[in-house]
């Protein structure tokens, strides 16, 4: 992609310094211009360059009706126009952009960070969204560097949990290519003392978005963390049965295309790009080759993230559906697993998450450990 196609919301965000970004560009995204930059209002220099000094301030009517040819209808168009502009700038504050290795990691809201992104670019997302109000991360976040001693719950209501995924898969689905892959780890939760079914809900809520249910794998933990099923052995009648949780589930959405954009995606591949990306079957006939994945869980000190999933699973998300060189994003990536899984499998990658602590880790933890990682090749499980 020349740097002419990038959108210009696009260059703006990659830029360090706002202000680099070329008058035309800028005026776009003041404009509130997806495309190329074009100044609809054929605006003078001195407007143009008025509007660039006072962008962070409040401009009103009268400021601009000043100016020659600036009437109060146009006036107030720019206005309005200026309204959606400072959105970008208000988000071009809250996102941290870090490069690290092949990727790119993102402090802010995943939706805001999308919305930033280009349609039908990105071949694959591997994530773990919140599990409603299980954890309170920014409070966890406090629990870590001694501010608080114990974090509570942040109350959810189960309809706004619904809107914040369905909104942000949506965006998803906007940015996935056509024939790609939306694979979700998820697990039922427990909310106001019952048993929430998460998944089973979180199906329905995909596929009114257009997703097409795949595959449902079950990723077996072998450890079980809670005692549930000791209720039993108390009281070793019928109705004290509560097994003990060992699962969570990982499901493979695709997003639908055409025969040919599907090919383009995984079958109509070089030579080269196949002998590449060849997928070593030596352990395959055991258990990868069913849907049920056993692999270890990873321990409260192997990581600072408190629900965070393990490399293994993403190692074989990423190989399954993806190519060498392709992209694959986490649009909540916490600890960054999905990122480190990639960059050892020579992928380019994008994670977001909205806590700048978590990238902080994740940046570092791919900026150490991809080598060492790949220097003793420990990581496959
Ligand atoms: C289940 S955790 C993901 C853990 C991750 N898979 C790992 O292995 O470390 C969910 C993450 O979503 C993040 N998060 C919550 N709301 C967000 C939002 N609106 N945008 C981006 N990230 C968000 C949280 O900070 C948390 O790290």
């Amino acid at each position: 992609m020349s740097n002419e196609d990038i959108r210009p919301r696009e260059k703006l965000l990659a830029a360090d310094n706002p202000k680099m970004v070329g008058t035309e560009d800028l005026l776009a995204i003041i404009l509130g211009h997806g495309t190329k930059g074009k100044n609809v209002f054929d605006l003078s220099k001195e407007v143009i360059s008025f509007l660039r000094e006072n962008m962070g301030e409040e401009i009103k009517v009268s400021d601009l009706t000043q100016f020659d040819g600036i009437g109060e209808a146009k006036a107030l168009q720019i206005v309005s126009a200026l309204e959606i502009g400072k959105r970008f700038y208000k988000d071009k504050t809250k996102m941290q952009i870090k490069k690290v290795g092949n990727g790119r990691l993102i402090i802010g809201d995943c939706m805001d960070v999308m919305q930033t992104m280009p349609d039908n670019e990105i071949i694959l997302a591997f994530t773990s969204p919140p599990y409603l109000d299980a954890i309170n991360y920014e409070d966890q976040i406090k629990k870590l560097s001694g501010e608080i001693k114990y974090w509570e719950r942040k109350k959810v209501s189960y309809e706004y949990y619904r809107n914040f995924l369905t909104d942000r898969f949506k965006e998803l689905y906007r940015i996935i290519k056509p024939g790609g892959h939306n694979v979700v780890n998820i697990s039922p939760v427990a909310s106001d003392g019952k048993r929430v079914a998460l998944p089973f809900h979180f199906v329905g809520w995909m596929e009114s978005i257009g997703w097409v249910f795949k595959e449902d794998i079950i990723w077996e933990k072998e450890i079980a963390r809670d005692r549930r099923s000791g209720v039993l052995m108390q009281h070793p009648y019928p109705g004290y049965y509560y097994p003990s949780f060992v699962v969570e589930y990982v499901f493979v959405f695709q997003k639908p295309a055409e025969k040919k954009e599907q090919n383009n995606i995984y079958y109509f591949r070089t030579r080269k790009e196949r002998a590449e990306n060849k997928i070593d079957l030596s352990d395959y006939q055991g258990e990868k080759s069913k849907n049920i994945w056993k692999i270890r869980p990873v321990a409260p000190q192997e990581n600072i993230h408190p629900s965070s999933f393990p490399l293994e699973l993403a190692k074989r998300v990423v190989e399954y559906y993806s190519y060498k060189g392709d992209t694959v994003i986490d649009i909540f990536t916490g600890s960054g697993q999905t990122n480190l899984a990639a960059e050892l499998l020579g992928r380019k990658h994008i994670g977001i998450d909205s806590q700048e602590k978590y990238i902080e880790y994740a940046v570092k933890r791919i900026n150490n450990q991809a080598k060492q990682l790949q220097l003793s090749d420990n990581w496959k499980s």
